[in-house]
């Protein structure tokens, strides 16, 4: 059945250009793509009939003005680790090298255990698909198995999801590891085949080339890994220049280029379907080679505060025409929403500027363009998601700020805009507010679909 969504609608169409339509229709075609925006209509009913959609052809849902309630696109997590997530809030005061050895590597070797697997994975897709999130770029581990099943629950679940096994072949722990280039090799094969056995066109689960970072693979498994992404057209996800220590190591270890990001550059794996998490301590030159070839950034802000990483200079980077999205990062970040993140960029960019360069201030529109329109463009997935355009999916989430156990206080008495709406919901909203959540069109999460 097509459906007519009917009542406010918020969308982001540019960086600062958030738009807010508080009496508009969006008519969505059985496979889920989106025939009409109609602004400024009187009912679902009237908008049908200007589209020529026959009473009874389609359903109606509407969201409550009186409820404080409104449309919002599904938001991108474009760098999460799905296997941390017990981990989340665990980091004491490490910083990246040794919170990895003593708190991350361990854990995700458990993954080779698939009830473990069953369990974390589960929860993080329900928890995070709660949360908004309709698209993911997911780290598992480097277990093939456990990797697979991650790809089952999410197919299962209607979240679309970019899922990687970790390739890491070098300078790793014994007991969690690939044991030479051919197994990382093999494993990531196998993982790519079983993806494109449960969902031939990848088009909610699709397989994403990981090598987890420069400074845990070989130079040939880089290689080959960019190869690979250039013969299959798979989407790369990878780690740069989180931490200092980090960008040091890469230097050391990889002589044959002049940079991290050259790293990665000469070994094949810089290109427009790459997503380079963090990104705190590029060069210019570094930022130029990744405007050059396309390749989009994870903004993870709460992990780079956690991990006292840095602050990622988010304006230097769209400046410079660089893609930047939004990343929870679980568990180097400890939080699995979107909005949360968002709300954390903010600050970030506040304390850049505290610095002495206002240049730096991200806006509520720009926070949300990242947790939107910029994670989709990070995905390679902007043609197709994102906003509320015709043409594109029905992914969305229908938000309720006066709802049951609301998190965010609404007044009778206060005089307040949507706008103002907007704000309250970015600070102090949470998932007690996301109602409802669709996937290409169909209902799979929120607290009306659990309850
Ligand atoms: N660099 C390599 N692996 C990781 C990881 O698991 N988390 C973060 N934040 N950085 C990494
Ligand atoms: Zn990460």
């Amino acid at each position: 059945m097509r459906t007519v969504y009917f009542g406010t609608f918020v969308h982001c169409l540019a960086l600062a250009d958030i738009q807010v339509l508080p009496s508009a229709a969006v008519g969505v075609d059985v496979d889920g793509t989106i025939e009409f925006l109609d602004q400024n209509t009187r009912s679902a009913e009237a908008s049908a009939e200007k589209y020529s959609w026959p009473v009874g052809s389609y359903s109606v849902v509407s969201s409550d003005p009186a409820s404080a309630s409104f449309f919002f696109p599904g938001f991108f997590d474009t760098h999460i680790h799905a296997s941390q997530y017990p981990n989340v809030g665990l980091f004491g005061k490490t910083t990246l090298l040794d919170w990895l050895n003593s708190y991350t590597f361990p854990l995700e070797s458990s993954f080779a255990d698939l009830k473990v697997a069953d369990d974390v994975y589960s929860r993080v897709i329900a928890r995070t698909l709660g949360n908004g999130t309709t698209t993911a770029a997911y780290y598992a581990t480097v277990h093939t198995a456990g990797t697979n099943l991650l790809a089952d629950l999410a197919l299962k679940a209607g979240q679309r999801a970019f899922i990687g096994r970790c390739c890491m072949d070098a300078n790793s722990p014994d007991y969690y590891c690939d044991k030479n280039l051919e197994d990382a090799q093999k494993a990531t094969l196998e993982v790519i085949e079983h993806i494109t056995k449960i969902d031939p066109d990848h088009d909610i689960v699709c397989p994403i080339l990981t090598p987890r970072f420069a400074a845990s693979c070989s130079k040939e498994l880089l290689s080959w890994l960019g190869k690979l992404s250039t013969d299959t057209n798979l989407p790369v996800q990878t780690h740069i220049s989180e931490n200092m220590l980090e960008v040091e190591l890469v230097k050391s270890m990889h002589t044959f280029a002049d940079s991290y990001a050259g790293v990665y550059d000469k070994c094949g794996l810089l290109h427009d379907k790459t997503i380079l998490a963090h990104a705190v301590h590029l060069t210019d030159d570094e930022r130029a080679l990744i405007a050059k070839r396309g390749s989009g950034i994870a903004h993870c802000p709460a992990s780079n505060s956690a991990l006292t990483s840095g602050e990622t200079r988010v304006k230097w980077l769209l400046d410079a025409g660089v893609k930047v999205g939004l990343g929870t990062d679980v568990s180097g970040g400890f939080t699995p929403s979107i909005l949360h993140t968002a709300r954390q960029a903010l600050l970030v960019s506040r304390h850049l500027s505290m610095k002495g360069d206002e240049s730096h201030k991200l806006s509520i529109e720009e926070v949300l363009y990242l947790a939107t329109v910029g994670g989709a463009e990070v995905c390679g997935l902007a043609y197709k998601l994102g906003n509320f355009l015709p043409g594109k999916k029905w992914d969305a989430q229908l938000i309720t700020l006066d709802c049951k156990n609301s998190p965010v206080d609404i007044f009778p008495w206060e005089l307040k805009t949507h706008e103002d709406l907007v704000a309250k919901w970015l600070f102090n909203g949470d998932d007690r507010n996301v109602t409802k959540v669709w996937v290409d069109g169909k209902l799979v999460a929120g607290t009306a679909f659990t309850s």
